[in-house]
């Protein structure tokens, strides 16, 4: 049996796979999800389902569109500055890793970012908690979770200008208030679906203010307008993510994931604080949920330890080049069950040492 600890894409539910794969074949009367048109009736169910089914489960209040888009959460570091920063103007940003690094590089083009503070200089190993958010800001940007360095922040910072949030890679892992956030954007391949497909949960009210002329695509306003079909969207990646957000629902939505994910994380997080071979890389107050990152000790055991998994169905734990050592990813399909075979491995491995 394969474990797929991987950081994304990622594991999905085997139940997705096979409906999906169903679908390939035939979708309605013997086409295929891949050859029909996204102006039928039957794809434009999908859509409106998949909206709906994301409106549910985050329990997204009226006065917010969400839309269904391409080109990943890096096409998005350039979006939001493009739809909400005026020429000229300042946006605040939190700097917790890479992605945020990039999407800070993307306001260039636009206005001023301000980085309100940074853990660079620590690798990124916690969250900066100390700062004050200019309120003359356009907007404030975080990451929600960072998914290389193995840290998540919990509580939206207090601000009361908008919010403008990253949650690639722990949207639908926990329950949110969207009501504090002008915008969530996430790439959906890890807790929604395959990739191809970026969510924007958007505040309609922040729409149309920056004065200036954005290109039809990336003006979300076109998106909100045309239903997410002002061009043809991407169909399959939709499909699957519907398939897979009714599996959540019918598992008892977020609060219920979460409740798993919690157990899930505490499991692991307690064998690597128990485990003499193995320690965490991050700050304990800021470690995720979703992507676990641990080193070893003694540096020189890690080869032997990631062949040990790997012989044993453990697939995707090498950690990421700029951390070393394993990260762990445990989004919503991960049953607990891989968590329980990758910690009895580390055991097995520091009792073979002894
Ligand atoms: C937190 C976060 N933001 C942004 C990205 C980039 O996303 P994409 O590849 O969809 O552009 C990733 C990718 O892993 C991510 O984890």
């Amino acid at each position: 049996m394969r474990h797929n600890f991987g950081a994304g894409p990622c594991i999905l539910p085997q139940e997705v796979f096979k409906q999906a794969s169903r679908a390939i074949l035939d979708f309605k009367d013997g086409l295929s999800i891949l050859e029909i048109s996204h102006r039928t009736p039957e794809f434009e169910a999908v859509v409106a389902e998949t909206e709906k089914l994301i409106k549910e489960l985050l329990n997204v209040p009226e006065g917010y569109s969400v839309l269904l888009l391409q080109g990943g959460a890096s096409l998005q570091f350039a979006m939001v500055p493009m739809n909400l920063l005026p020429d000229g103007q300042t946006a605040s940003y939190l700097e917790t890793g890479v992605w945020a690094n990039k999407a800070i590089k993307e306001v260039a083009a636009f206005g001023k970012a301000n980085v309100v503070a940074s853990s660079k200089e620590s690798n990124f190993t916690f969250i900066p908690k100390e700062y004050s958010i200019p309120e003359d800001s356009a907007y404030f940007h975080y990451t929600s979770n960072n998914t290389i360095y193995g840290t998540e922040l919990f509580d939206v910072p207090s601000t009361n200008i908008p919010v403008v949030c990253d949650m690639s890679s722990d949207i639908m892992s926990r329950v949110i208030d969207v009501s504090k956030f002008g915008i969530i954007y996430a790439g959906a391949q890890k807790n929604i679906g395959p990739a191809g497909l970026t969510i924007v949960i958007v505040k309609d009210e922040l729409l149309g203010k920056s004065g200036r002329k954005i290109p039809s695509m990336l003006d979300y306003k076109s998106h909100a307008d045309g239903g997410s079909m002002y061009n043809t969207p991407p169909v399959f990646s939709i499909y699957v993510a519907m398939l897979n957000l009714r599996w959540l629902k019918a598992k008892g939505g977020v609060a219920e994931i979460e409740k798993e994910n919690i157990a899930k994380a505490r499991a692991l997080y307690a064998e690597i604080d128990r485990n003499p071979f193995f320690k965490g890389t991050c700050a304990v107050e800021d470690r995720s949920r979703m992507n676990v990152c641990f080193v070893m000790e003694n540096p020189d055991l890690e080869k032997a330890f990631l062949k040990l998994a790997e012989d044993n169905g453990i697939e995707g734990i090498k950690g990421h080049r700029s951390v070393g050592g394993f990260r762990a990813s445990m989004y919503n399909a991960l049953p607990i069950t891989s968590v329980h075979t990758l910690i009895e491995l580390m055991q097995i491995f520091a009792e073979k040492q002894q």
